[in-house]
């Protein structure tokens, strides 16, 4: 009898926006003690989401663990999966930084406190073996706002639109079913922000700020958000992202922020998108929420699928 090849199950890339979500940015630690923590944590995973998630159907845990370029080749797993390199900084208009990261946990549920007992599990899984590079609670702000009082997530693709934007397919076949993500964190000046007349924000936007009811085409303005993260291929056919982004903050401190996260099966589409932001198309025309917001950070992994984090876990090479 034949065996049939099984689909590649993915991680759950494809999952809606939750209400609460950690990210956390780690780079591994030198030595072969510290790779394998966490090649074991890659084993380890699932188990560890089960125990915690399986006590609330409802709080709905999912966990993504994302894999950076320099990990990869410290990892030796093989083929490089096509679209893995370190972030690349931009110097545009405005400056958008690449920082340390090689490992990204992306923890999300309907309650934090879901997301809080994992992210506490798995780091003491890691404990010697990594260092902290950056650690964000987001939460659900209102109606899916940002901290800019926008609706945010609205044009993100649902139904068979949405495996078609973030999972890898043919086009890279040993890594088919994985995913790639890229991380900024960023930071606004409210005050800068609230100075600006609602009427000027929206055409920043593209949108109405209270009915999240989107410009007609016509009347966006060039420099618009909306235009200038619609991008297409050669033939017409837009090319879309999932974005999972989060409020975060400290109103005591004066932190307020957007935690982007944007999902795809290739992260050049979101590299376009950055740039026709930071430095402008055509270039000068750049995304006016950068002069109230200042980006941090900058990261890019690779989403392994099931098989592939188990292959890294035994120390086999990734063949697909
Ligand atoms: C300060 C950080 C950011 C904020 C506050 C922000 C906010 C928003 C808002 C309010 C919308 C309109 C509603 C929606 O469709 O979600 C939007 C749309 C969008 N954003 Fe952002 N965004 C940020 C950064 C980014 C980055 C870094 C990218 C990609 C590199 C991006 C890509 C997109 C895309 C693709 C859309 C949908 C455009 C469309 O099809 O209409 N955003 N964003």
């Amino acid at each position: 009898m034949p065996v049939e090849s099984q689909p590649a199950e993915s991680q759950p890339v494809e999952g809606a926006l939750t209400s609460a979500a950690i990210f956390i940015t780690l780079t591994v630690n030198e030595g072969s003690d510290s790779l394998q923590k966490l090649r074991d944590l890659c084993g380890d995973l699932p188990s560890l989401i089960r125990a915690v998630g399986f006590r609330s159907a409802e709080a709905g845990l999912t966990c993504i663990i994302g894999l950076g370029a320099d990990l990869w080749h410290r990892l030796d797993a093989g083929a490089t999966p096509a679209g893995l390199h370190p972030f690349r900084e931009i110097r545009g208009h405005r400056l958008a930084p690449s920082t340390p990261g090689d490992v990204l946990l992306h923890i999300r549920a309907s309650r934090p406190d879901y997301c809080f007992e994992l992210a506490t599990q798995i780091m003491a899984r890691l404990d010697g073996a990594v260092t902290l590079q950056d650690e964000t609670q987001g939460f659900k702000f209102f109606d899916n706002r940002d901290l800019i009082g926008f609706v945010d997530g609205t044009e993100n693709p649902t139904g068979p639109a949405l495996g078609k934007a973030v999972l890898i397919g043919d086009e890279d076949a040993v890594f088919a079913g994985g995913s790639y993500v890229i991380t900024q964190k960023y930071l606004h000046d409210m005050t800068a922000w609230n100075a600006i007349p609602i009427e000027q924000q929206e055409r920043i936007i593209g949108r109405h700020k209270l009915s999240d009811i989107e410009f007609p085409d016509d009347q966006k303005a060039s420099y618009a958000h909306n235009v200038l993260t619609s991008i297409e291929d050669n033939d017409g056919n837009e090319l879309k992202i999932l974005r999972d982004n989060m409020p975060f903050g400290s109103p005591a401190k004066g932190e307020f922020g957007t935690y982007f996260i944007g999902y795809a099966r290739e992260p050049g589409r979101i590299e376009r998108m950055l740039n026709n932001m930071f430095v402008g198309d055509p270039p000068g025309n750049y995304d006016r929420l950068l002069d109230v917001s200042h980006v941090t950070t900058g990261c890019l992994f690779f989403v392994p699928t099931a098989d592939m984090l188990a292959a890294i876990t035994d120390g086999r090479k990734v063949t697909g």
